[in-house]
């Protein structure tokens, strides 16, 4: 079907917001409805007719002016925080969503209310779903006495690399793994994070006792809270009484992956988890003693996390008994890229029935010279990649390599043509050369600010200013 052209902004408008996933509600001052699309409609069961120019105590006879969020806003002017409901809709649909009301002022200069809801309903089922998985299988893993149980893949004896700096942090963890101190571990993505973290559970006197990795950025703060501590039935609307995961890691192991993306809430409810040794269930009375070793992940520096206020203060004094920084790829070339090749050449040699040999000499300068933004990870998949392509040759060469490497190691030799700069005066010539090195550190961190400040040793503000200042 021909789209019709939009004839006003408005329409246009009308159009986007029937299509977009979130729920739209806009009341206006005396609460009745002026905007309301159809994903809204679905969330709630209605036919937009039945809710149009209504007052909200009307559609919804179960609220009243203080219980109604949009009627609370526009009384108070304040948005609310994104918070969780369940209820059943119209259409007798249990519901679970995350909403969010703001004030909004009207054409008319007068006050309004916008409710934005996102339907949660299906990846709340799948957490339910999991959570019950996960309380099945390590149920069926207690009888397991294979080495590497609960869902664990690695143990020290296979991270490869003798960099001194990852000996050292070979060295802490094995250490720390007689312990039950909290850890925290810090280094970019695809750094060997994971590895580590299960390395020291499998090396741990807890190795016969559960593995739990959850990662903190993956699921709304509700949501997250209520699979990391559990429920107690009826706590909310059709919770069910559920083990959360500090119950199911009992004994064990909990490996909270990013913990700088957990609310700033959730932080502090986990401090108290931890310096107690005891959770409740939202929803529930009583406390349950646990014994949970926390290991924590931060893929930014621990300083950057603390002076952004992304992770408190007395959080990550509690979480970094144990502070272990594992270095990066870039940093550790000349030790153990000829290690890390071989070692997945041979596991792909193994698992695609392969007789590789290695990499050519050209290849070898491409890696040497190669920014390895995604770290260790990226190395694996790039080799992965070249055991596509290569079919029955023995040796891995450039072309079997995707184009971005070779494109990407040439951007970053930009300062080397320099001849252009001569005759200028100093302060241009130096605008220049710092204009150039901060576009290509851009284009090395994809983009991200925060690492190429890092990388430029200068603050992210002072960063910043300067993209605005060369227009980059
Ligand atoms: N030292 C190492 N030796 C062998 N393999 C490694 C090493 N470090 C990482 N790997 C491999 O690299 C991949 C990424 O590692 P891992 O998942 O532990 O990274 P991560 O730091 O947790 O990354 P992210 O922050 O993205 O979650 C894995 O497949 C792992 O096998
Ligand atoms: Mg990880």
């Amino acid at each position: 079907m021909k789209p019709t052209p939009a004839k006003t902004h408005l329409d246009l408008l009308e159009t986007i917001l029937n299509y977009i996933d979130e729920g739209i509600h806009v009341v206006d001052s005396e609460g009745k409805t002026i905007l309301y699309n159809l994903r809204a409609a679905a969330i709630d069961g209605f036919e937009p007719e039945e809710v149009m120019g209504k007052h909200i105590v009307e559609i919804y006879p179960s609220l009243n002016n203080e219980t109604s969020t949009l009627i609370r806003t526009l009384h108070t002017g304040e948005p609310t925080e994104e918070h969780q409901q369940t209820f059943i809709n119209k259409k007798g649909k249990k519901i679970t969503s995350i909403n969010q009301t703001i004030p909004v002022c009207l054409q008319d200069n007068t006050p309004g209310a916008l409710e934005i809801s996102r339907d949660i309903t299906q990846l709340q089922d799948l957490v339910n779903k999991i959570s019950n998985l996960q309380n099945r299988l390590h149920l069926d893993q207690g009888r397991d006495t294979a080495s590497l149980a609960h869902g664990t893949r690695y143990s020290f004896d296979q991270i490869i690399g003798k960099h001194p700096a990852l000996l050292k942090a070979i060295d802490y963890a094995q250490r720390a793994a007689e312990t039950s101190s909290s850890i925290l571990l810090y280094g970019e993505t695809g750094t060997g994070k994971e590895v580590f973290a299960q390395s020291i559970h499998n090396a741990s006197p807890r190795h016969d006792k559960p593995f739990i990795a959850q990662n903190c950025a993956a699921l709304p703060k509700d949501l997250l809270e209520s699979l990391l501590f559990g429920t107690e039935k009826g706590s909310f609307t059709g919770a069910l009484s559920r083990a959360g995961l500090f119950e199911q890691a009992n004994g064990g192991t909990l490996l909270l992956d990013e913990i700088n993306s957990l609310n700033i809430d959730l932080q502090a409810k986990l401090l108290r988890v931890l310096q107690d040794g005891r959770v409740r269930r939202i929803g529930g009375s009583k406390e349950k003693e646990i014994d949970v070793r926390i290991i924590a992940t931060s893929n930014i520096p621990p300083e950057t996390a603390l002076k952004e206020q992304q992770i408190r203060e007395d959080l990550f004094y509690r979480l970094s008994v144990v502070l272990l920084r594992i270095p990066l790829l870039r940093d550790r070339l000349l030790y153990d890229l000829n290690d890390l090749v071989q070692h997945f050449i041979n596991t792909y040699n193994h698992k695609f029935h392969k007789n590789v040999q290695g990499i050519n000499e050209d290849v070898m300068n491409l890696f040497s010279a190669y920014y390895w933004p995604g770290n260790v990870r990226e190395l694996q998949h790039v080799i992965e990649g070249a055991f596509n392509l290569i079919g029955q040759e023995k040796i891995i060469k450039p072309e079997h390599l995707p184009p971005y490497l070779e494109l990407r190691v040439q951007n970053q030799q930009p300062l080397n043509s320099d001849y252009h700069l001569i005759g200028k005066p100093l302060n241009q010539a130096l605008a220049e050369i710092e204009k150039q090195l901060i576009q290509t550190t851009l284009d090395l961190t994809n983009n991200n600010i925060t690492r190429a400040a890092e990388t430029l040793k200068i603050k992210r503000q002072t960063l910043q200013y300067k993209i605005k200042k060369y227009g980059l």
